[in-house]
């Protein structure tokens, strides 16, 4: 009745931008990600009969009602298959630069998916647990995985076929990704009402949904012959059209900030000139940048010189969500 496990942060190469159904959590479409380290969450769940109300420990802090309640409901889905009603502990860690402003959801609910696994010794399948992170956030289905996985969109109501696979792991192609903290500001409009939001008023919300299948396409073939320059174009023409379609939401839905445009801009023009980098951008005004290897402290040193950057983070692609030892014996 007690684990402890351990998932990285992930991010999409073709992007999630739209959902089928709200209350299950199911995608309009698929995506492709990278899963990465270092940026992960260390989460521990203890079921105990005493208990009376689930309770969750956040960064060594009580957690608010509203996180309390999203993490209650998600242990739910496991108890219900498992047949009990106990109540649980959870712990939880992020191992994210502090004020960063990067999501954590997809880390923690994969973690979250392992733990409660491991805990109750249901001995899901990993296509299940996937199917079950992505009622707690969409992209934490694809964090179940190592390296590159890809989400698959799937067509039942219920929701049991949307789940992610494993396409290739972290070795196939190590990617690093420079991630070039923009400007601070006030927190963004969420990505589930960013989703509706665009979905509701964007006349771009439709054509942004037919292209992500060609996306899925080119990506998957870039990744398999190491084709970084396809690659590039792929990944960024999938961001740019993702924040076209939020965009065009009425009202706009802007998540970039001066710092954004100037990374962008700058990673366009050191391709041009040859450098193997490119970008991607979620729904806030960090930018992403990915390049091989050999190439990260170049790319890193010509960020952190751009004005307006605050700092940068280098990330590698990173290995599966996995059980990690506990400190007590269970
Ligand atoms: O998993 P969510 O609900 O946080 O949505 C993720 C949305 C993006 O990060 C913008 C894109 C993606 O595919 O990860």
């Amino acid at each position: 009745m007690h684990a402890q496990s351990t998932a990285f942060a992930n991010i999409a190469l073709v992007k999630y931008w739209g959902k089928r159904d709200i209350p299950l959590n199911l995608p309009a479409t698929g995506s492709l990600s990278l899963t990465l380290a270092p940026l992960r969450t260390e989460t521990e769940v203890r079921f105990e009969p005493d208990l009376t109300a689930d309770t969750l420990e956040l960064d060594g802090s009580l957690a608010s009602p509203r996180a309390t309640a999203r993490v209650s409901a998600f242990v739910d889905l496991f108890r219900q298959r498992a047949g009990i009603d106990t109540h649980a502990h959870v712990r939880s860690h992020n191992h994210f630069p502090t004020a960063a402003g990067l999501a954590s959801s997809a880390s923690a609910f994969a973690a979250l998916a392992v733990a409660v696994d491991a805990a109750l010794d249901t001995g899901l399948s990993t296509p299940t647990l996937s199917a079950l992170a992505r009622q707690g956030s969409g992209s934490a289905a694809r964090s179940l995985y190592g390296g590159f996985a890809e989400m698959l969109p799937g067509q039942r109501e219920d929701g049991t076929d949307a789940y992610a696979v494993p396409l290739h792991d972290a070795e196939h192609w190590p990617l690093h990704v420079v991630i070039a903290l923009a400007d601070k500001g006030k927190k963004e409009i969420g990505s589930t009402e960013g989703m509706e939001h665009t979905r509701l008023t964007s006349p771009y919300h439709q054509p942004w949904i037919d292209s992500v299948e060609p996306d899925l396409r080119d990506a998957r073939a870039a990744i398999e012959a190491r084709d970084i320059e396809v690659l590039a174009q792929v990944a960024e023409r999938s961001a740019m059209r993702m924040h076209a379609s939020a965009m065009a939401a009425d009202p706009a839905i802007l998540y970039w900030k001066p710092t954004t445009l100037a990374v962008v801009r700058a990673v366009r023009t050191w391709r041009a000139a040859g450098l193997g980098a490119f970008f991607s951008i979620d729904a806030g005004p960090n930018v992403k940048v990915f390049c091989e290897a050999d190439d990260v402290e170049t790319v890193r040193t010509r960020i952190e010189e751009l004005p307006g950057v605050r700092g940068t983070i280098t990330c590698r692609a990173g290995g599966p969500a996995h059980v990690t030892p506990t400190e007590t014996p269970t």
